[in-house]
Parts: C-alpha cells; sequence; structure tokens
C-alpha cells in the first residue's frame, strides 16, 4: 500500500492507495481514531462495497452502523445532512465519534460537511470510489452542499484524517462517469505537469482497460499535484483557484 502525506501541520494526514479494503482496518487504527464509526454511503456504491467496508472497520474495533443517500447530485442538499444528523443524534454519536464517506463526490462533500458540523466537529474519513473522488474532491478538505440552486455555497474547510483510495472500484464506474472523472486528471495535467499530460494522453486506451500500473501511476500523480496546491493554499485565497480551471463553465453547464 502507497502513502503519501498532506502536509498542513497538526491537519495533515495520509492517503493511502490500494487495489483492494484489506488495508482499510489498518489505516483506521493508524489514525487512533476509534469508537462508534458511521459509513455514509450512496445507493450505488452501497450495492457493491459497503458490507466490506464495514467488516473491514469492525475488524479494526469500530462500532460500524452506515447510513445510505439516493446516488445523485439531487442528494446533496441540507435535507440529507439533516436526515444524517439525526442518525447521529438518535445513535449517540459523539465527539469521539467518525463519519466515513465511501463513494463519489457528493458523498464525500455531504459526509464531510455533517462531520465538520456535528458537535462542532468530529473526525471522518474519505473512501473515494470515482474517478473525479480518487483524482480530487477526497483531497484538501472542501465539504458542502447545494443550495435553492447555486453549487456548492454552504461548506467548510475541513480536512479528513485520512484518505484510502482502491483503485480496483474503478471497474464498477459507469464509462460516463469515469469519462468525466478523466477530464479532472486531464486538468491537472494542463494546469501543473505537462509530463503528466503526454502520459494521459499515451495511455488512454489503459485507463480504460483499468491496467492497474497505470491507474496507480495517474492515482499517484493526482494525489501529488492536488496536495501540492492544497499545501501552498488551504482555503483558496489565492493559488488553489487554479484547480477550479473549467468549473464555472461546467457548473453552468
Ligand atoms: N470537495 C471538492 O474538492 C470537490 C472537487 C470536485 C468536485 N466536487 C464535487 O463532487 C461531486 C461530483 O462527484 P462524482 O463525479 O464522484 O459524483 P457522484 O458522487 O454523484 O458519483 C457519480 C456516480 O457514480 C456512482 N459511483 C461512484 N463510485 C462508483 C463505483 N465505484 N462503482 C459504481 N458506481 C459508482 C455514484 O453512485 C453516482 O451515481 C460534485 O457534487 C462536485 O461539486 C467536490
Amino acid at each position: 500500500m502507497e502513502r503519501i502525506t498532506v502536509e498542513l501541520g497538526e491537519r495533515s494526514y495520509p492517503i493511502y492507495i490500494a487495489a483492494d479494503f484489506s488495508g482499510l482496518g489498518n489505516a483506521f487504527r493508524k489514525a487512533g481514531i476509534g469508537g462508534k464509526v458511521l459509513v455514509v454511503t450512496d445507493s450505488n456504491v452501497g450495492r457493491l462495497y459497503l458490507e466490506t467496508c464495514m467488516a473491514e472497520l469492525a475488524s479494526a474495533g469500530a462500532l460500524v452502523c452506515s447510513h445510505v443517500i439516493e446516488a445523485g447530485e439531487k442528494s446533496k442538499n441540507l435535507d440529507t445532512v439533516k436526515d444524517i444528523y439525526r442518525q447521529l443524534a438518535a445513535q449517540r454519536f459523539d465527539r469521539n465519534s467518525t463519519i466515513a464517506a465511501l463513494g463519489g463526490g457528493v458523498t464525500g462533500d455531504i459526509a464531510g460537511f455533517t462531520a465538520a458540523t456535528y458537535m462542532r466537529g468530529i473526525s471522518y474519513v474519505q473512501i473515494p470510489t470515482s474517478l473525479l473522488a480518487q483524482a480530487d474532491s477526497s483531497i484538501g478538505g472542501k465539504t458542502g452542499v447545494d443550495f435553492e440552486g447555486v453549487k456548492n455555497i454552504i461548506g467548510a474547510f475541513y480536512q479528513p484524517r485520512f484518505v484510502y483510495i482502491n483503485i480496483s472500484t474503478l471497474r464498477t464506474l459507469p464509462l460516463r462517469e469515469l469519462r468525466s472523472g478523466l477530464a479532472e486528471v486531464i486538468k491537472h495535467g494542463l494546469i501543473k505537469d505537462a509530463g503528466f499530460y503526454d502520459y494521459i494522453s499515451l495511455n488512454m486506451q489503459k485507463i480504460f482497460e483499468f491496467d492497474e500500473s497505470t491507474l496507480r501511476h495517474i492515482t499517484r500523480t493526482n494525489c501529488s499535484i492536488k496536495k501540492s496546491v492544497v499545501e501552498q493554499d488551504e482555503k483558496e485565497s489565492g493559488p488553489r483557484a487554479v484547480l477550479n480551471l473549467g468549473h464555472t463553465i461546467g457548473h453552468a453547464v
């Protein structure tokens, strides 16, 4: 299992890159977080990976339960956050509890925002399963929801305790979502690393064939680019805005 560290002083955290979920329990133990864990996932990802992830976390001694949201951007709102708050309160989650976001960027943004605000902030971990989330959204601590038709207008900067990327989950990602995530990967090449851009162009076929060493290289490079920008400007007061290349027009479309 590879490990890259996002260096943010006392908010530093590791990104693990693996080809299965077998190291998840260990990552959890190493982070020194115990107690209750609520795995937040969506209806598609939950069907595929929830059981395995819950078993891994339980093997690390966590008391695990789950919350499944309906898949898609339409769930990214305060009503979904309220539903999760209700479960956290009903099951007496406290300041030592943790939320695990298992899914794409929608799940990660919602779960992270809930963690940032429940009891003024509890721990959360990111287990991204879409290419977009593995390349971009799970790293850097941007959390939030849409409100009254405006994307990401309610939110917080709140860093996870670790990010666990299992590249094999990309095999079940719908082709359209793989292509959509690839746009963020190409964007990283365009803004920071011309050599990486060339690598993507040359290895496009291998990406769509899920070649493990290609996916590992891509994930490693993405994480390094994203982490270096976040380390320079955690709260986007300047240089981090470069990562928004194409977002304004993308959101409008
Ligand atoms: N926080 C950040 O820094 C940041 C950065 C970029 C984008 N975002 C946000 O991310 C969101 C988009 O993320 P996304 O593209 O991952 O969307 P998503 O979370 O909706 O996932 C896309 C679809 O793929 C499915 N899916 C995910 N992983 C799967 C898997 N392994 N197998 C099968 N199906 C799977 C999901 O159920 C969903 O239907 C947007 O809301 C955007 O605003 C956040």
